[in-house]
């Protein structure tokens, strides 16, 4: 039963107080620079670089797996020549990105482990914070390779450690180790002080906005996204330590 798989009622929670709240939205925008109703880190500076490895093409079809509430795709509609699907397993997620109404635009309430797409599907498949959420990761990396068209990229935001077990170097990675298993070529890139720069603006910001969310009675969220913030607390070094690279 879905209800069963992890986080899921906590992510119904979540996208319906998206929905509601104008601070969280308001939240969003000063501390990411776009409201995509991140529960992750997904900075609009780095969307804004994952465009540029985009293939180029006349028209490039588009994935976003645990696309939560459509918002980034909607953003990528808005900069891109694109078409745009979207599945995440929150039923109130999907909803939402349904009434944003976006032209071109698929969304499906979907499960990683059960999702079907034919072969060839998409130019580009994305995967910010959310590829975790799998019980066979290598056999969700193959489905994502024959989703793609010749030539086609695959990009995933992923913190080893988080949901993943925190492994010794990038490739001892769960998501290396299934690139490897499938015959995948990879690289990765290490954006921990980059993330590190975010967690600390996002501390900064949601403390300025406790009291809206106060008023507006979403007191908990505040503790919660503050909570997420609290690998910065020991500073920089600390968090180096704990969270970068190993290569
Ligand atoms: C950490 S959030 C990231 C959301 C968004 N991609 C971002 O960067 O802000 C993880 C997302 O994956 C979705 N999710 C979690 N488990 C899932 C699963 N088994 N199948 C599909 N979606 C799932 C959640 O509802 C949530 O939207």
């Amino acid at each position: 039963m879905k209800e069963d798989l992890m986080f899921y009622s906590a992510y119904e929670d979540f996208y319906s107080m998206a929905a509601r709240s104008a601070a969280f939205g308001e939240y969003c925008r000063e501390a990411f620079g776009e409201d995509f109703s991140q529960d992750g880190f997904s900075d609009v500076s780095q969307i804004n670089r994952i465009i540029k490895m985009l293939p180029e093409r006349p028209e490039t079809d588009i994935l976003d797996i645990g696309c939560g509430n459509g918002k980034l795709l909607r953003y990528l509609r808005q900069k891109l020549s694109c078409r745009i699907f979207g599945f995440d397993y929150s039923e109130n997620a999907i909803k939402t990105a349904k009434a944003l109404n976006i032209a071109d635009s698929d969304f499906r309430v979907g499960v990683s482990d059960d999702i079907i797409y034919p072969d060839e599907s998409f130019d580009a498949v994305l995967s910010m914070d959310s590829i975790y959420f799998t019980n066979d990761m290598p056999k969700l990396i193959g489905k994502i390779f024959s989703w793609l068209k010749p030539n086609g990229i695959f990009i995933a935001g992923y913190e080893d450690g988080d949901v993943m077990p925190r492994t010794p170097s990038a490739d001892t990675s769960v998501i290396a180790q299934s690139f490897r298993k499938n015959g995948i070529e990879y690289s990765y890139e290490d954006i921990s002080e980059e993330t590190y720069g975010m967690l600390c603006r996002k501390r900064e910001t949601i403390q300025k906005y406790k009291s809206k969310f106060d008023k507006e009675g979403i007191s908990m969220w505040y503790d919660v996204v503050l909570h997420q913030t609290d690998s910065v607390i020991k500073g920089y070094e600390d968090y180096h330590k704990n969270n970068a690279i190993k290569s």
